[in-house]
């Protein structure tokens, strides 16, 4: 099946075309330095910026793979979680694509879709698996046991891992996105240098906003900025408290739900030493890991598509009144509330 998808929740303006799980092209249209300057992501510029960039980034799709609207089966759009108005720019491009095609139509999940990146590239995982959503909003440890059927191991109770690195690259002034900048200056330094804090251990459940507060706290105490001999060792020890829980948490979390099979996405699973210490313990624990290639960590508009073909083809239609929503949990965990 031929599926066009669309993703605008947050900062990229991504199209993407799958056809029988394949890949045939990719655009992403970043807006990463209409946002630079203030640090992070401004909602309002985001939405505008979907705008200009939402149809050139359709038809560039089409043609990288060499189809015509013509040829379209179904069209997938992400309806959430995400910024509303961002989500609506998407969400109406796919409706109206929809309509004026007649073709089906169907709204998915972000963090679905960030698990399904899994599957555009081999090998796949099977099921079930246990997932670790890592990105700028998110920080969710799920059991997978099929298509749609998320149970919640764990979540941060607080930051997720990606604003861990955006929030801390903004007090060392690095410049946003945090993650990119900190992965790169973190390879020169030594990643024990500093004792970060790794909050909650015994728990399922992470914890950011501590780290945070600790790089703070060094920064005051100091009172002047750290220096260009200092700094790779301040954010590669600053990473490594990340990446220890990160780790930690979720091959606990497998081994304890009788899981051997480890699916890593969201944008933090770009992170070049988190897919070096996924892949040690992984190996360690004998568990099999998967993380999907870089580009397909950050936000696209393929495991939209991904996810939208094996959603049409499960028969599923969502009707054109189908509206954004800013918040939708995957699952939501038994005894701890929301995710
Ligand atoms: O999945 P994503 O593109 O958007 C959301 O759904 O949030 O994730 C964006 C997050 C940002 O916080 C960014 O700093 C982080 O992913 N990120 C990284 C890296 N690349 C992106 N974090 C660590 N290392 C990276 N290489
Ligand atoms: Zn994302």
């Amino acid at each position: 099946m031929l599926v066009l998808g669309i993703e605008s929740s947050c900062d990229e303006t991504a199209a993407a075309v799958v056809s029988d799980g394949k890949l045939l092209s990719n655009i992403i249209a970043s807006q990463i330095k209409d946002h630079s300057a203030y640090g992070g992501v401004v909602p309002e510029i985001a939405s505008r910026k979907h705008l200009e960039a939402i149809t050139y980034v359709i038809s560039r799709a089409l043609d990288q793979a060499q189809v015509t609207l013509g040829d379209l089966e179904g069209i997938a759009v992400t309806r959430g979680p995400g910024l509303i108005g961002s989500l609506l720019v998407g969400l109406s491009a796919a409706k109206a694509l929809a309509y004026g095609l007649n073709l089906p139509f169907v709204g998915v999940n972000h963090l679905e879709g960030h698990i399904m990146a899994s599957f555009l590239s081999e090998p796949r995982p099977q099921f079930p698996f246990a997932a670790l959503v890592v990105s700028g909003g998110h920080t969710n440890v799920y059991r997978v046991g099929n298509y749609h059927d998320f149970q919640l191991l764990g979540q941060t109770r607080d930051d997720a891992a990606g604003e861990a690195f955006d929030k801390a690259a903004k007090l060392l002034d690095l410049g946003y996105p945090g993650g990119v900048v900190i992965d790169k200056l973190a390879q020169k330094g030594n990643p024990s240098a500093y004792p970060f804090p790794r909050a909650m251990k015994d728990s399922p459940d992470f914890s950011f906003s501590g780290l945070k507060t600790s790089l703070l706290v060094m920064l005051k105490k100091r009172g002047k900025p750290f220096g260009e001999e200092e700094l790779p060792d301040v954010v590669a020890s600053y990473q490594e408290a990340i990446m220890d829980v990160l780790v930690e948490k979720t091959v606990r979390a497998a081994r304890e739900s009788g899981i051997t099979r480890i699916v890593v996405c969201g944008g933090v699973a770009a992170n070049s030493r988190l897919r070096r210490r996924f892949a040690e313990a992984a190996n360690q624990a004998g568990m099999a890991l998967f993380i999907p290639p870089m580009i397909l960590c950050t936000d696209n508009a393929a495991m939209i598509a991904a996810l939208g073909e094996i959603v049409l083809a499960n028969g599923r239609r969502d009707s054109l009144d189908l509206n954004a929503v800013s918040r939708w949990p995957l699952a939501v965990a038994p005894a701890r509330g929301e995710a």
